[in-house]
C-alpha cells in the first residue's frame, strides 16, 4: 500500500480556516479533521480504517497469498473473533453467527453512520450506509441483492439493512409512521410465509422483493413488496422435520378461547391433518406471542378490524379444509364416487366462508369440463377428491398470502407523485438441496441461478468486459459463468420450463413421465443435464438416479429434481368448480380471492402455467435490478446444524466455490476497485486543481490527467480507459472524497463568503435606499409638522390678535353703544322728566303725595290754628298746656311747649328792672344754698329781701351809727345775740356792709363788734325751722377774742344769702355754709356744742335756746 498523504495531493487548498484542523497521524497516513470531528472522534475509539485492530484480513482483497485455503481460513479466524462480515472489494461476505452478536446497537448505527465504506471494520452498516448515501447524495438508485443458501442468514441481513436505513434516514411523526409501517410489514409476511425447514427455523418460503422509495432529502415515502412463489406445497404437506407456515401454529397457540370458538378451530394441533406434528414446537419460538405481534403489526400497517378478522377466517378455513376426508362409493354406472366422512368438519367450513354446503359438497364431488359449448361433468373418485380439496386449501392460503401483499403494499405505497429515489432489498429465497427436491425447489434455484448470473454480469463479467472496452491493459481471469445453466432452464424452445409448459398443453396423457422422456430427448446433450435416460455417455451409467428424477449441475452444486407432480403443480390447476363455490361465498375476502369463479367472467383460456408466471416475473426482476446500482451481500451458512461457534470448513467451501468468491477476489485485485467516465469525474474533483477550476477548456480526459498530475497521485494507482478513469485503489478514492469534502467546505466557505458580501451589500443598498426614502418622508413629514405648526401658530396668533382687534372694536362699539344707550337714556329720561315735569300734574301717581301733604299741611295750619287760640297765660309758673292734638306731633307739641315756656319766661325777665333783677339773683343764690337743706327755706321764698330794714340814714336815732359806719349797708336789721352763758338773747343791729359785718347796741347805736369779712370763716345752722345761725370768726383775728357770734334772725335766709355774696364779691372766696342741727361755736375760749331738737309748741312758734351745761347750748324748735 502507497503510503499516500493528504498534503500530497493538496498543493494549494489546505485550507487555514477550517476551525484549526490538526493533523492527527494514524497508521502511515495523516488526514485532517475539523475540530468539531475531532471530539466527536476522540469520544470514540479513533478508526480510520478497517486496517486498524484488523483480524486476518477486512477485505479479501488484501489476502495474501490468495487460495481457497487462505480465504477459508481467514473467513474462520474472524468468524471465531466474532468477526462475521469480510468485504471483497464492496462485496460483504457475512457468516450467519446463529446467535446474537453486539454489534447492531444503535451506537453502531451512529458509529457507521455517514462514514466512508473502508473506514472502520467490515460491517453489514457500512454496506448500507454506502448505498443509503450514494442513494441519497448521487441520486443513484440502489439494490441490495442478498444471495446465500436456505439458512445463510438471508432475510436477517435484508430486516438490518432495513432497520439500519430507518434508523439513519429523516425523522418527523409523517416519517417515522412510514417507517414504522415498512418494518411492520416483515412480522406479517413471515407469519404467513415463513416456516420452520431443516435448514431455518424461521425460512422465506416465498421471494421477497421490496422497493423503498425515497424523497430527495432522503426521507422514506413509502415503498412496494413484490413476492415472488410461495411455496404453497407446503399448505398440505411438510416434508419430515418441518413445518407447515407459522400463522397455522402462531393462531392455535396464541388466540384467545373466544377467538378460536369464533373460527371454529380447536387449541389441539392434533386435530389438524394439515400439520405435521413431528415438530410442531419449535425451540426458542414463541407462537402465542408471536401472534400478538403479527396482529399488533397488522395493525401498524393499516389492517382494519374486519380484514384481520377475515384473513383469519381464511386461515381457519385452510386448516379445517384439512380435516375433510372422503370415502369410496361404488355407484351403479360402475364408476368410482367419492362421498365426504364427516360433513360436520364441511358444515363449519361454510360457515365460517359463508359458502352453500351442498355447492361446496358438490365441488367436491363433481368436475365440470367446458369445451366449446359443452359441459361435461364427470364424478371426482376418492383421490381426485383429495387432490381438489388440496388444490383448494392451497389456492386459498396462496390467493390469500398474495391479498396481504397487495393489501400491505395499498397501506405503504408512497403518497406523493413526486420523483422517488428506489432502494430495493431483495431476499429470495436461498439455493436448496433436499432430498427430494420437486417442482418449487426446481424453480427457486433456478431463480438463484439467475441472481448468480447477474452477479456474474455486473462484477466478473462485466468488469472485464470493460476493461477490453476500456483498452485497460488486463489479464484475463476464469470464472465459470453460470448463463449456460440459466439458458439451459428458461430457453424459450428447449428450455426445461418451456418443454414443461409444452407438455401442459399438449393434448393426450400427460404424464410426469411423458416430461421426463421428453426432457430426455431435448436436454441430453447438455452439460449440466443429467438424466438416467439421458443421451450423455458421461452419465448413462450413472445408477445413482432414479428413473423418475433429472439431475442439473447448477452453479451451487447439483440437485436432483423428482420429476414428480413436475406437471400438475405447473398446471396449478384448480377445478372450475371449486373456484365458481369459492367465488359465491357470502365472505368478501373469499369471493375477491377467486375473480376467475365469477359464472360472467368465463375464460375458457388457460392460466399462464406456474412456470411460465415465474419465468415473467424473474425476468421482470432481473431487468429491474439492472437498472439499479447493485450491493451484494453474500450469505455463508457456517454448519448444517443451526449452531453457534460450529464453522464447517467443507460446507463453507463449497459454498465459496459457488459462489465464485475467489474469482470475485481475483478480478478485484486484478482492477481497479473504482472507474468513472472522465466528465462526471472531472466535474467532482476539479475543484481540486487551479488549472481545472472552475473551468476546464478542453477534452475532460486531459483535465483529469492535467487533475491527477497536480494532486501528485502517483502513477500505478490510475489508469487511463478510453471514457473512464480506473483508480486501482479505493483509498486513492477516499483520498480524493476526503480533498473533495475539504475542499467543498473551503468553496462553501467562499460562495458563503461572496455571498454573505453580497447580501451585506444588498442589504446595505437596500438600507441605504430605505435610508434615503425613510429619510425623505421623514423630512417631509417633519418639514409638514413644523408646517403645520408653524401654520396653527400663526393662526393662534393671528387669531389673538383678530381676537384682540375684534375686542377693541367691540369695546369700542360697545362704548359708542352704551354711549348711545346713555345718551338715549339720559335723553329719555329728561324728556321723561320735561314730559313728566309737564303731565305731572295729571298723574294720579303724584295724587296721594298732594294729597297727604296737603292734608299734612292742613292739619299743621289747622294745628296751629288751635294752638294760637289756646294757648295758656303768660306766666312762667302756669303749668297749663293745650292737650296734643295728633300723635304725629307728639314730639313738635312738646318742642313747642318748651319753647313757648322758653319764650314766657324770657318775656317776663324782660318785665324785670335792674333792682328787681337783683333780687331775683338773691333769690336765686338763696334757693341754690338752702332749698330742701333748712326748712326755713320755702317760708322766706315769697318774702322779698329788703336789706335795710332799720332805716339808719333816716331814723335820727342811728345817727350815731350812721356816722360811725360811712360804707354802704346791705343789711341792717335787728337781730337776737345769744348770750352765750345763759341762752338768753339781745337785741342787737346787724349790719353788712361792703368788707364788713357789724353789731351795734340797738338803743344806742354804738357798735360793739366790727369784723371785716376776710375773717368771717364760716356760718353755721339747723336744717330746722329756726332762725339760729352762728358766724365763724377766723382764729387769731381780732374780733375773735370775743368769740363767735351766735344770732338769730326772723330774715336767716336773706342774711346768709348776701353774707355769702358780699363775702364772695369782696374776697373771691366762697363763704363756707354749714347746715347741720349740731355745730360747735367759740365762746371765747371755749367751744360749746349748739344742738338743735325739737321743741314743744307751748310758747309759741318760737324756738328756745338753753344753755344745758359748759359745752352744750341746746335749741329746741317746735
Ligand atoms: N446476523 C445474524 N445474527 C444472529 N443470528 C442470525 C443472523 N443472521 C441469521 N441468523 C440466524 O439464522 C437464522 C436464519 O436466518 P435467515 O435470515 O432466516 O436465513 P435465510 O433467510 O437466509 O434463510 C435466523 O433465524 C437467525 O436465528
Ligand atoms: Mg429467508
Amino acid at each position: 500500500m502507497s503510503d499516500l498523504k493528504v498534503e500530497d495531493f493538496c498543493p494549494f487548498c489546505c485550507p487555514s480556516h477550517n476551525g484549526g484542523s490538526t493533523p492527527i497521524p494514524t497508521t502511515g497516513k495523516t488526514i485532517f479533521y475539523t475540530s468539531s470531528q475531532q471530539d466527536k472522534m476522540a469520544k470514540m475509539e479513533v478508526k480510520t480504517s478497517l486496517l486498524d485492530d484488523m483480524i486476518g484480513v477486512g477485505d479479501m482483497v488484501l489476502l495474501e497469498p490468495l487460495n481457497e485455503d487462505s480465504f477459508i481460513n481467514n473467513l474462520k479466524k474472524r468468524f471465531d473473533h466474532n468477526e462475521v462480515y469480510t468485504y471483497i472489494g464492496s462485496v460483504v461476505i457475512s457468516i450467519n453467527p446463529y446467535r446474537s452478536l453486539p454489534i447492531y446497537t444503535p451506537e453502531k448505527v451512529e458509529e457507521y453512520r455517514n462514514r466512508n465504506f473502508y473506514e472502520l471494520s467490515p460491517h453489514i452498516f457500512a454496506l448500507s450506509d454506502e448505498a443509503y448515501r450514494s442513494l441519497r447524495d448521487q441520486d443513484k438508485d440502489q439494490c441490495i441483492l442478498i444471495t446465500g443458501e436456505s439458512g445463510a442468514g438471508k432475510t436477517e441481513a435484508s430486516k438490518l439493512v432495513m432497520s439500519y436505513v430507518a434508523a439513519v434516514c429523516g425523522k418527523g411523526a409523517e416519517v417515522n409512521q412510514v417507517k414504522e409501517q415498512l418494518l411492520q410489514s416483515n412480522p406479517v409476511l413471515e407469519a404467513f410465509g415463513n416456516a420452520k425447514t431443516v435448514r431455518n427455523d424461521n425460512s422465506s418460503r416465498f421471494g421477497k422483493y421490496m422497493d423503498i422509495e425515497f424523497d430527495f432529502k432522503g426521507d422514506p415515502l413509502g415503498g412496494v413488496i413484490s413476492n415472488y412463489l410461495l411455496e404453497k406445497s407446503r399448505v398440505v404437506k411438510q416434508p419430515r422435520g418441518e413445518r407447515n407456515f407459522h400463522i397455522f401454529y402462531q393462531i392455535l397457540s396464541g388466540a384467545s378461547e373466544e377467538f378460536l370458538c369464533k373460527l371454529k378451530l380447536e387449541r389441539d394441533f392434533s386435530r389438524y391433518n394439515y400439520l405435521g406434528l413431528d415438530s410442531a414446537r419449535v425451540n426458542g419460538v414463541d407462537d402465542a406471542s408471536n401472534f400478538r405481534t403479527v396482529r399488533n403489526a397488522m395493525q401498524i400497517v393499516g389492517f382494519m378490524d374486519h380484514e384481520t378478522q377475515s384473513v383469519f377466517e381464511v386461515v381457519a378455513a385452510v386448516l379445517k379444509l384439512g380435516n375433510i376426508e372422503f370415502k369410496p362409493e361404488s355407484r351403479a354406472n360402475g364408476l368410482d364416487e367419492s362421498k365426504i366422512k364427516d360433513k360436520n368438519e364441511l358444515k363449519e367450513i361454510c360457515e365460517l366462508t359463508g359458502i352453500d354446503q351442498s355447492v361446496l359438497e358438490r365441488a367436491f364431488s363433481f368436475r365440470t369440463v367446458e369445451a366449446k359449448q359443452e359441459k361435461v361433468s364427470t364424478t371426482l373418485n376418492v383421490a381426485q377428491a383429495y387432490y381438489a380439496r388440496d388444490a383448494l386449501a392451497k389456492n386459498l392460503y396462496s390467493r390469500l398470502f398474495s391479498w396481504l401483499v397487495t393489501r400491505i403494499n395499498e397501506s405503504i405505497k408512497a403518497q406523493t407523485k413526486v420523483r422517488k429515489k428506489v432502494m430495493g432489498v431483495l431476499d429470495i429465497y436461498g439455493f436448496e438441496i433436499f432430498e427430494d427436491n420437486s417442482f418449487e425447489q426446481f424453480i427457486i434455484n433456478y431463480c438463484n441461478e439467475k441472481l448468480q448470473q447477474i452477479f456474474i454480469e455486473l462484477t466478473l463479467k462485466e468488469e472485464q468486459e470493460e476493461y477490453i472496452r476500456e483498452g485497460i491493459e488486463w489479464t484475463h481471469i476464469e470464472y465459470f459463468n453460470n448463463a449456460i445453466i440459466c439458458d439451459l432452464i428458461e430457453n424459450n424452445q428447449t428450455g426445461i420450463l418451456a418443454m414443461l409448459d409444452e407438455e401442459c398443453l399438449r393434448p393426450g396423457t400427460v404424464t410426469d413421465e411423458t416430461f421426463l422422456e421428453k426432457l430426455n430427448q431435448v436436454c441430453a446433450t447438455h452439460q449440466h443435464f443429467e438424466s438416467r435416460m439421458s443421451k450423455c455417455s458421461r452419465f448413462l451409467n450413472d445408477t445413482s438416479l432414479p428413473h423418475s428424477c433429472f439431475r442439473i449441475q447448477h452453479y451451487a452444486g447439483k440437485v436432483m429434481y423428482q420429476v414428480e407432480g413436475f406437471v400438475d403443480k405447473n398446471n396449478d390447476l384448480l377445478y372450475r368448480d371449486l373456484s365458481q363455490a369459492m367465488w359465491k361465498a357470502n365472505h368478501s375476502l373469499i369471493k375477491a380471492l377467486f375473480p376467475e369463479g365469477n359464472p360472467a367472467k368465463i375464460n375458457l383460456k388457460r392460466p399462464p402455467t406456474a412456470g411460465s408466471q415465474f419465468k415473467a416475473s424473474v425476468a421482470t426482476l432481473m431487468k429491474n435490478l439492472q437498472t439499479k446500482n447493485p450491493n451484494y451481500i453474500r450469505c455463508i451458512k457456517p454448519n448444517d446444524k443451526k449452531a453457534a461457534h460450529i464453522f464447517n470448513e467443507a460446507l463453507v467451501c463449497h459454498q465459496i466455490r459457488y459462489l465464485g468468491l475467489l474469482e470475485n477476489v481475483r478480478v478485484r485485485r486484478a482492477g481497479y476497485a473504482f472507474r468513472q467516465p472522465y466528465e462526471p469525474c472531472l466535474e467532482r474533483y476539479k475543484m481540486l486543481c487551479k488549472q481545472t477550476w472552475p473551468h476546464w477548456r478542453g477534452p475532460a480526459r486531459a483535465g483529469v490527467e492535467v487533475l491527477f498530475n497536480e494532486l501528485g497521485i502517483p502513477e500505478e494507482e490510475f489508469s487511463f480507459g478510453r471514457s473512464k478513469i480506473f483508480i486501482r485503489n479505493p483509498r486513492t478514492l477516499f483520498k480524493l472524497e476526503d480533498l473533495r469534502k475539504q475542499r467543498l467546505e473551503d468553496l462553501a466557505t467562499l460562495i458563503e463568503k461572496i455571498y454573505r458580501g453580497w447580501k451585506c451589500r444588498t442589504r446595505f443598498l437596500l438600507m441605504k435606499k430605505c435610508q434615503v426614502v425613510i429619510a425623505s418622508w421623514y423630512r417631509r413629514y417633519s418639514q409638514q409638522k413644523k408646517y403645520q405648526k408653524i401654520k396653527s401658530s400663526a393662526i393662534t396668533v393671528q387669531s389673538y390678535i383678530r381676537g384682540w382687534k375684534a375686542r377693541k372694536v367691540l369695546r369700542e362699539l360697545k362704548h359708542l353703544k352704551r354711549c348711545n344707550e346713555a345718551a338715549t337714556v339720559i335723553a329719555a329720561y329728561w324728556h321723561g322728566t320735561q314730559v313728566r315735569r309737564e303731565y305731572r300734574k295729571y298723574f294720579r301717581a303724584n295724587a296721594g303725595r298732594k294729597i297727604y301733604e296737603f292734608t299734612l299741611q292742613r292739619l299743621m295750619q289747622k294745628y296751629f290754628l288751635e294752638m294760637k287760640n289756646k294757648m295758656p297765660s303768660l306766666s312762667p309758673i302756669d303749668k297749663n298746656w293745650p292737650a296734643r292734638p295728633y300723635l304725629f306731633l307728639d314730639s313738635t307739641h312738646k318742642e313747642l311747649k318748651r319753647i313757648f315756656h322758653l319764650w314766657r319766661c324770657k318775656k317776663y325777665r324782660d318785665q324785670f328792672t335792674d333792682q328787681q333783677k337783683l333780687i331775683y339773683e338773691e333769690k336765686l343764690e338763696a334757693s341754690e344754698l338752702f332749698k330742701d337743706k333748712k326748712a326755713l327755706y320755702p317760708a322766706s321764698v315769697g318774702q322779698p329781701f329788703q336789706g335795710a330794714y332799720l332805716e339808719i340814714s333816716e331814723n335820727p336815732k342811728y345817727k350815731k351809727l350812721k356816722d360811725a359806719v360811712d360804707e354802704k349797708i346791705i343789711i341792717a336789721e335787728v337781730v337776737n345775740k345769744i348770750n352765750r352763758a345763759n341762752g338768753k338773747a339781745a337785741s342787737r343791729i346787724f349790719l353788712l356792709t361792703k368788707n364788713n359785718v357789724l353789731l351795734a347796741d340797738q338803743k344806742s347805736g354804738t357798735i360793739k363788734s366790727e369784723v371785716p369779712l376776710g375773717d368771717v370763716t364760716k356760718v353755721s345752722m339747723s336744717s330746722q325751722n329756726d332762725g339760729f345761725f352762728a358766724v365763724h370768726l377766723k382764729e387769731g383775728s381780732e374780733a375773735a377774742s370775743k368769740g363767735d357770734f351766735l344770732l338769730s334772725s326772723d330774715h336767716l335766709i336773706e342774711m346768709a344769702t348776701k353774707l355769702y355774696r358780699t363775702t364772695l364779691s369782696q374776697t373771691k372766696q366762697k363763704l363756707n355754709i354749714e347746715i347741720s342741727d349740731e355745730f360747735l361755736v367759740q365762746f371765747k375760749q371755749d367751744k360749746v356744742c349748739v344742738k338743735f331738737i325739737q321743741g314743744s309748741q307751748k310758747n309759741g312758734n318760737i324756738p328756745t335756746c338753753k344753755r344745758k351745761n359748759n359745752r352744750l347750748l341746746e335749741v329746741a324748735v317746735p
